[in-house]
């Protein structure tokens, strides 16, 4: 690893968290959404350990993990391509781990100007995989970020402004990374992010965030569970929001003045995701500068 040993509580590093991309990795590919060239033996083996874990939630609560997975990465690719639709002709995807989006969208947008950026071991590990099948060049790139780094090479703000064409609006995703981070340490991170935005108008931010359920066993279980996949990747696991409203409140405190809260049940039958058979947990939030 590139980092020093700590952990997310102490704010130097969450390379811990970085194996959990093998298993949303495998999601995707096993539901046609991804390559070969991203699929690995540790998230297969991590799917087939996951598999009765996530029968029985779906038994018992009407959606589980996979579930979630894929009603945000299906809005988010949505919600991309409106940006698109718009003009946007630069994405920077932040924590991308085995994600396809960046193959997706390169083969549907050859123009498009794609950055993917992860930890650098992650990073190193994408674009050898992308690298050996001619996958890179000068539209799309695969390079470190770490979004913990103030400053330096690796830190959001010099990541853009080497990357990019910085007279043009850009699409910024996180996917799967903001719920591994305590709300001030992810709040930092957000406030940043917007000041990095605002220089560049008519850019768009793309992220998940999960709801705590109201219901107090749920609620219990899944602080728990957080609990647990806390220790595992020594990060703070955090549920941020108890609803949509304070999700906005919290974009709009960091300094992005236009903020949606996209609920999954929205795009049922518009999207093809799965139906939660409750509320979705999950929520989209897209932010304008
Ligand atoms: C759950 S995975 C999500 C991967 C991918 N976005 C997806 O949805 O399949 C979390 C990712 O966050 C990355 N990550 C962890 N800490 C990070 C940091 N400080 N800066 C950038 N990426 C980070 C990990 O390396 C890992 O690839």
């Amino acid at each position: 690893m590139n980092t020093t040993p700590s952990d997310t509580r102490s704010g130097k590093d969450s390379s811990g968290i970085s194996f959990t991309a093998l298993y949303t990795g495998a999601v995707w590919h096993r539901h046609g959404l991804s390559n070969d060239l991203l699929a690995t033996d540790q998230g297969r083996w991590l799917y087939h350990l996951m598999t009765p874990f996530e029968a029985g939630s779906k038994a018992l609560i009407g959606g589980n993990i996979r579930t979630f997975l894929l009603q945000r990465h299906l809005i988010i690719d949505h919600l991309i391509e409106q940006a698109l639709n718009r003009g946007v002709t630069q994405v920077l995807e932040i924590a991308c781990g085995m994600s396809p989006r960046g193959i997706r969208l390169h083969d549907k947008h050859p123009l498009l100007h794609m950055v993917e950026a992860d930890l650098p071991d992650m990073a190193t590990r994408k674009a050898a995989s992308l690298l050996v099948a001619g996958r890179l060049g000068d539209n799309h790139q695969v390079i470190p970020i770490d979004i913990l780094a103030e400053s330096g090479e690796q830190s959001l703000e010099v990541v853009v402004k080497r990357a990019f064409d910085n007279n043009k609006p850009m699409v910024v995703v996180t996917e799967g990374l903001t719920s591994y981070f305590s709300l001030p340490v992810i709040t930092e991170f957000w406030r940043r992010l917007a000041r990095v935005m605002q220089q560049r108008p008519g850019s768009v931010y793309l992220s998940e965030s999960y709801l705590m359920p109201e219901h107090p066993l749920l609620r219990g279980t899944l602080k728990s569970l957080g609990g647990l996949l806390g220790a595992v990747t020594r990060s703070d696991v955090s549920f941020h929001f108890l609803n949509d409203q304070q999700a906005a409140e919290q974009f709009t405190t960091c300094g992005f003045p236009s903020v949606a809260v996209h609920n999954p049940v929205d795009f049922y039958g518009r999207l093809p995701i799965p139906e939660s058979r409750n509320d979705p947990m999950v929520r989209v939030i897209e932010v304008w500068s």
